[in-house]
């Protein structure tokens, strides 16, 4: 199996980043970005962090509270409330990926002082993403999103860009809808995808989009191993040049 650390010693990793390894994948939604990204996390032995997670959580909590998720000053009301009670452990909360959810998660992701409530949480986290299950701190850590290449992450040392056919992705949906016993049409699933695709990528404040230097992998004819396959390519590549920089450095 290959491990970041197969490449690099742990210290040689750890002197070179000075810090944690950050790999920003972005992409739209049913892109294949989440299970990419989890799946290198895992392979990598890194952190990971889910960020739609934070939008679905604020949309959540306004939708219990009673606040309008289309209101502003209703999503940043929500957005304190989530921010003060956030821990990582809402990954795991399966509420959070019903369709109500999942549409109020992007209105609440198009107010900027939401965005702007939840930037911390996640800056921080890409910068002391904490111990493993070892108790060992993690050497990196995988963030996926929106705008993680583009504003949470910047300086990330990889980014990536997933993308896929939204006809494809659509497809995708149903099928994991229905295999957990929900009903759902294609056509419905890809109205609703188009329309969070849409308010996603134009939006005014931290608008879906591929960073300059971010590497695309569209998966919309690729198996999860295979896009598997060409992420953990350019993590290898990253490494050997990073490698290759640090010999240099010594010599
Ligand atoms: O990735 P997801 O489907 O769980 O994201 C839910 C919503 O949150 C999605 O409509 C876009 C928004 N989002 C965002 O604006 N920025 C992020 N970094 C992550 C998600």
């Amino acid at each position: 199996m290959f491990r970041a650390i197969d490449l690099l010693s742990g210290d040689d990793l750890k002197n070179l980043l000075k810090g944690p390894m950050v790999i920003a994948i972005d992409g739209p939604t049913a892109s294949g970005k989440g299970t990419l990204a989890q799946r290198l996390a895992k392979r990598l032995g890194f952190a990971y962090m889910d960020t739609g997670v934070l939008y679905r959580g604020v949309a959540k909590t306004a939708l219990d509270n009673g606040l309008d998720p289309e209101n502003a000053d209703d999503a940043a009301k929500a957005a304190k409330i989530l921010a003060e009670n956030y821990s990582l452990s809402l990954q795991e909360d399966p509420s959070l990926r019903l369709e109500k959810v999942s549409q109020a998660a992007s209105q609440v992701a198009s107010v900027a002082e939401v965005r702007n409530i939840l930037l911390d949480i996640q800056k921080n986290f890409a910068k002391k993403p904490g111990k493993n299950k070892d108790g060992e701190n993690y050497l990196g850590v995988v963030m996926d999103g929106r705008d993680v290449g583009t504003v949470i992450c910047p300086d990330a040392h990889i980014k990536m860009y997933i993308d896929a056919d939204a006809e494809i992705r659509a497809a995708r949906r149903v099928e994991q809808l229905i295999s957990k016993g929900l009903e759902a049409t294609h056509e419905n699933v890809l109205k609703e995808l188009q329309i969070r695709d849409g308010r996603d990528s134009n939006r005014d404040t931290a608008p879906l989009e591929v960073a300059d230097d971010a590497f695309t992998i569209d998966s919309s004819s690729l198996n999860a191993n295979e896009v598997l396959a060409r992420a953990l390519d350019i993590v290898r590549g990253y490494l050997i040049g990073a490698q290759a920089a640090m010999k240099m450095h010594q010599y």
